[in-house]
């Protein structure tokens, strides 16, 4: 885009992992941007048993197999994708980079896979879903005037996006103290730290002066940006955020979109089975929000297991949480996901580099994947089950019983 200020991360300095992602993405943001990228609940119990419980498990090598090639072909959300590996809805894009949501689209179409555009992104679903080739997904806050849900409902399904997930775990906001103590507030709580802080990222300013991609664009006035349409987006999330929701408001939405409906932010079977029974979901987001809003509960990976048992056979069991290389994908899918998401990588991935960054990071994970399998002698992402498993040393296979 013109008059950006354009950088580029030189070949030679190019993160080769998620990690190092995110110590670039860490070096390109103010500290405030970081703190919400990054941040979690209260004392990030959960955030850090997501990424920890992946090491919970042991992988299963069987050798001479003779299987140079491995399949990782898979289908999510109805849609044929080129590994089991999509992007979750991530709100304000933006702020980590100007280019946002449209850049993440287009990174997950060249990887072959999808991204689900969040309500609170920061473009609008028309201008991504014309800055893209293929349809997307939609995720959607189910706030409580029904009138301006079915009115996003609309413009998502005349907008292409084909598949809907509705967020249930934010009846209200999770307390991120890290951000409230960065003066990441609307409007930003400035503090001599944080002028500090922005004078060492003049590219992140300007950029940000420049395109001004700082408010949730879906709710805000048409042609509205900058700090007025930051302070607009928050007035209107908190007016629609309906923290009574019920079974009955998700019915609704089912009822309003005839496309598949996935029920993001779910950790109990029972819950599960509610959501296939009652509601005739297509799939469950097994997820917790990346631990950013009820600290103390199970890693997403712990509740995996005992939900794939209970409606895994129904509907589709996907997980989002913690994920953070090819092994945690396949440990995910030998316990019973069709597919997983990842959250903060693509968005580290996106911060450090733009679009090239976010094709980065979906091409790390990618050659992760292949090369483990290719290690442990499957052949196909679609062979993988629990006999691919075992428990790490010191831990037992804790999620059996609770199927
Ligand atoms: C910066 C950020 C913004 C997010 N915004 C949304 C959102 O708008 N809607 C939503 O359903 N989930 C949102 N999430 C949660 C993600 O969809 C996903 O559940 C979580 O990031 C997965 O964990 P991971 O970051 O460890 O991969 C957000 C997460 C992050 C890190």
């Amino acid at each position: 885009m013109a008059g950006s200020f354009q950088y580029r991360l030189r070949a030679e300095r190019r993160p080769i992992s998620v990690e190092g992602y995110r110590q670039a993405a860490r070096r390109a943001l103010p500290g405030m941007v970081w703190a919400y990228l990054d941040g979690s609940a209260d004392d990030n119990v959960t955030a850090g048993d997501n990424t920890g419980s992946f090491q919970r498990w042991r992988l299963r090598q069987r050798v001479l197999t003779g299987h140079a090639r491995v399949q990782l072909a898979s289908r999510m959300a109805g849609t044929g994708l080129a590994m089991p590996l999509a992007l979750a809805p991530t709100g304000l894009t933006g702020l980590s980079h100007w280019s946002g949501d449209p850049a993440c689209a287009r990174a997950a179409e060249a990887a072959g896979t999808r991204l689900v555009l969040s309500t609170a992104s920061s473009y609008t679903l028309e201008e991504v879903a014309s800055a893209t080739e293929q349809n997307h997904w939609f995720q959607l806050y189910p706030f409580g005037d029904k009138p301006f849900v079915g009115g996003l409902l609309r413009r998502a399904r005349d907008s292409g996006y084909t598949a809907l997930f509705v967020t249930v775990d934010v009846p209200v906001r999770g307390n991120r103290e890290g951000e409230r103590i960065s003066g990441m507030t609307v409007p930003p709580t400035l503090t001599p730290a944080s002028v500090l802080d922005a004078a060492l990222h003049p590219r992140w300013w300007w950029n940000l002066l420049r395109h001004r991609r700082l408010a949730a664009a879906n709710y805000v006035s048409s042609g509205l940006r900058g700090a007025a349409a930051a302070v607009q987006s928050v007035r209107a999330q908190e007016r629609f955020m309906q923290a009574d929701l019920h079974w009955d408001d998700l019915a609704w939405m089912r009822e309003q979109w005839k496309g598949p409906i996935y029920v993001k932010g779910l950790l109990d079977p029972d819950d599960a089975e509610r959501a296939v029974d009652r509601i005739g979901v297509d799939g469950i987001v097994v997820s917790n929000h990346g631990g950013r809003q009820l600290d103390n509960v199970q890693a997403s990976v712990d509740a995996l297991p005992a939900i794939a048992a209970r409606v895994g056979d129904r509907c589709e069991v996907l997980l989002d949480g913690g994920v953070r290389r090819g092994t945690d994908v396949i440990k995910a899918l030998c316990l019973g996901a069709r597919g997983v998401f990842i959250g903060r990588p693509y968005v580290y991935g996106l911060a450090a580099d733009g679009e090239a960054g976010v094709r980065d990071v979906l091409a790390i994970l990618r050659a992760e994947m292949e090369r483990a399998l290719v290690l442990m002698g499957c052949p196909s992402v679609a062979e993988l089950d629990r006999g691919w498993l075992l428990p790490a040393p010191g831990c037992a296979d804790h999620t059996r019983s609770e199927a």
